[in-house]
């Protein structure tokens, strides 16, 4: 499929003070556009950064069906844009569309289209600690139609964003007891735009006790260790770390698997399991609880400070002692960035895009 490509005469790259980047404000020139209908992909394009204009009975804002991916591009010295597994985000987004009854958008098409558009707003991609381009893929019914039935039309996008640090310092987590995030059964592990709808109320309520997060736990007994908010997560205990096993209510997230193959690399023992809270608790008590950290394409891998279950904060050792998150977070950076050797292939070079050219 060919990419039109319609440049911006108006660039607002003059405009942004790059020493201030509030995650996800400023977006970048251009975006990548798709259309679904007639049960194929066509007009794909890349166009100045525009609103939409949409029905008031787009089914997508009443029914939800809509889901979304994050990734992130940095450049390395010699000034190539690199982009971090997005083969795992295409991937990942035809799962969450198979699950929400959505078209699935062909590979091809979306490492070409991303690829054109990072080399297109590559002076976007900022530089300097921890910064980094967002990448925000996302597909969402277009159908014009008030029945709650598949939508037939569909549009998808990218739009990238420079951007800062997701979170600025350790976190403070409260531990659910009240809300639940997903259910057996339910869309838990599709990154569906309505998971992240539901969870506001109970978000907005930690925030208000002062936590920056919510940790979820599993619906039956409020037992099991899930996900939070905007992550998955680790814990070490002894010399073991652990993370709740992909039970299909919780994100297959691709920064997960990354620190999962950089942990085994380094000789750690790495437990995909239910995460019994009781677990970490006991841990806490002996002496054992070593780290527990976050993990996130947007957050990094970012450490708890402490999480509050059932009214007790558990305080995690400061961050200078914290072996396995400060090891994930330098090596993930030095990839990402180029400064370490890519030996998983994990980093896609954007070199030499023909911009305009067929997918
Ligand atoms: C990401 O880490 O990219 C996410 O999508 C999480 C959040 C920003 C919604």
């Amino acid at each position: 499929m060919q990419i039109r490509v319609q440049k911006t005469t108006h660039s607002r790259l003059g405009s942004v003070d790059f020493s201030d980047l509030p995650f996800g404000k400023i977006k970048s020139d251009h975006m990548f556009v798709v259309d679904y209908s007639n049960g194929q992909w066509h007009d794909a394009r890349i166009v100045p950064f525009e609103d939409l204009m949409l029905s008031p009975a787009n089914s997508a804002l009443h029914y939800g069906q809509a889901i979304f991916e994050g990734m992130k591009a940095q450049v390395d010295e010699q000034g190539t844009a690199l982009i971090f597994r997005p083969d795992q985000n295409i991937k990942r987004l035809n799962l969450s569309a198979d699950r929400m009854c959505m078209p699935n958008l062909p590979e091809d098409l979306f490492l070409k289209g991303l690829k054109q558009l990072i080399q297109l707003d590559i002076d976007w991609i900022p530089s300097g600690e921890g910064k980094s381009l967002y990448i925000r893929p996302f597909m969402f019914a277009t159908d014009d139609s008030v029945g709650v039935k598949v939508s037939e039309s569909y549009m998808f996008i990218i739009f990238t964003s420079p951007v800062s640090p997701y979170y600025s310092k350790p976190l403070k987590i409260k531990v659910a007891d009240k809300y639940v995030r997903a259910f057996d059964g339910g869309v838990g592990s599709a990154k569906a735009a309505g998971n992240y709808g539901a969870s506001m109320l109970p978000t907005k309520e930690a925030y208000a006790q002062g936590y920056h997060q919510v940790m979820w736990m599993d619906g039956h007994e409020f037992k099991y260790v899930e996900e939070t908010g905007t992550t998955n997560v680790f814990f070490v205990i002894g010399d073991k770390i652990l993370t709740p096993a992909l039970d299909g209510n919780i994100l297959d997230g691709v920064t997960r698997k990354s620190c999962i193959a950089l942990l085994k690399e380094e000789g750690a023992t790495v437990e995909e399991k239910r995460v019994d809270i009781n677990e970490i608790i006991e841990a806490y008590k002996n002496g054992e609880l070593k780290d527990a950290f976050c993990t996130g394409t947007a957050a990094s891998v970012v450490h708890i400070e402490l999480f509050n279950y059932k009214g007790q904060d558990i305080v995690l050792p400061p961050v200078a002692e914290r072996k396995w998150s400060n090891f994930l977070h330098n090596k993930l950076d030095a990839i990402k960035g180029g400064k370490s050797s890519d030996t998983h292939d994990w980093i896609v070079e954007v070199v030499n895009e023909n911009i305009g050219v067929s997918a």
